[in-house]
């Protein structure tokens, strides 16, 4: 019985001694500490043994489970310590790398600017109405009292659709947000003809135009066209929702100032101005010595035009104006090339 306890160990620590990993040691564990290995049944058959052998053999089979329990506490931690080490060199770490930087979207500046602008005119009343891109050249043109050869077409060439033949009204992609003065005073004034609602809208989107693209000119670009037609609106109206709207976007201080100017569609009309933000008036190459930087057209609705869109201008009147948000960021961030906004090069988008 004893020779059969020394054989049992010396098996089981030769079978130890092979094992490499975890699910091994634990099949180890089984055969040789488990309920039915040969250690155990030592134990069962204690019973069966004379009183003289029975605490000889009892002592000498706890020498080898204590013996094996040790042993397999040992290699249980000693093959844990092997495979952290075999991870930490398999798997190597450089803490000390920089980490990547996570690319974040946003809003393209002219959208961001865009917003800007519609945020002031909506805690002015202006709500925005969206007008289409693509206009007939009666809409763009004959409606806000371009005449059909008038001169002031050439202000403004256009990119013509390719459609069937439609005499003097082809179809152009916008060449200005105006035509939305004409499509939404239609549209107001049709739903009760002999009493128009008053309008108070804003009006953004894009603008194209033939030209060559240059550093200051694109062939495309943004516009918000503001409207407001009711009774007894004034050009006092205009220059002070114009002139506080300055102020709110370019700051208290900015100074403004109006100038005459021509449009076929309003009468009177202006250009609006703001003092310099770089040099402070007093000139520098952004204003090119002038001291003012212009930012937007305006003027009364011209009668024909109220007229053209149902509203009667011997009762109503109202003002418009125009302005274009990525002038406003050349303004604002100095930025000396139009090109920038649709080159779509990230190192300039990632700016903003
Ligand atoms: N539509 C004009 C332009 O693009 C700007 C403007 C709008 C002027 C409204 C007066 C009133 O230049």
């Amino acid at each position: 019985m004893l020779e059969n306890l020394n054989e049992i160990e010396k098996t089981a620590l030769e079978a130890l001694a092979s094992v490499q990993n975890e699910s091994d040691l634990e099949s180890w564990r089984v055969t040789h500490l488990g309920r039915n290995s040969s250690l155990m049944q030592v134990f069962s058959g204690l019973g069966g043994l004379s009183k003289e052998e029975r605490p000889v053999v009892g002592q000498a089979a706890n020498r080898v489970k204590v013996a094996l329990e040790a042993t397999l506490a040992d290699k249980t931690e000693s093959l844990k310590r092997s495979t952290l080490e075999r991870s930490l060199s398999e798997e190597k770490l450089d803490v000390t790398l920089p980490g990547r930087t996570i690319h974040q979207g946003r809003l393209h500046p002219s959208t961001q600017q865009l917003r800007r602008v519609l945020a002031i005119l909506a805690e002015m009343g202006f709500q925005v109405y969206t007008s289409r891109e693509v206009e007939t050249d009666q809409m763009n043109f004959q409606l806000l009292n371009f005449a059909l050869h008038h001169p002031a077409r050439e202000m403004q060439d256009s990119f013509y659709v390719d459609a069937r033949e439609r005499g003097d009204n082809p179809i152009l992609l916008r060449t200005h947000s105006s035509p939305g003065q004409i499509r939404s005073m239609q549209e107001f004034s049709a739903k009760d003809p002999k009493n128009p609602p008053p309008i108070r809208i804003a009006m953004p989107g894009m603008c194209f135009r033939y030209e060559q693209i240059t550093a200051r000119s694109e062939i495309q670009f943004n516009q918000v066209e503001g409207l407001a037609v009711g009774e007894g609106i004034t050009f006092a109206d205009l220059k002070g929702m114009l002139t506080n709207f300055a102020r709110r976007m370019f700051g208290v201080q900015a100074r403004v100032r109006f100038r005459a100017s021509y449009f076929p569609f309003t009468a009177p009309s202006a250009e609006v101005d703001v003092e310099c933000f770089v040099c402070g008036g007093k000139g520098c190459q952004v204003c090119k010595g002038s001291g003012w930087l212009e930012i937007l057209g305006c003027g009364m609705v011209h009668p024909v035009v109220l007229q053209n869109g149902g509203y009667d201008p011997k009762r109503y009147s109202g003002f418009a104006f125009g302005m274009g948000p990525e002038r406003q960021l050349m303004l604002r961030y100095r930025i000396n090339d139009i090109r920038y906004f649709w080159g779509n090069d990230v190192r300039f988008l990632e700016q903003f």
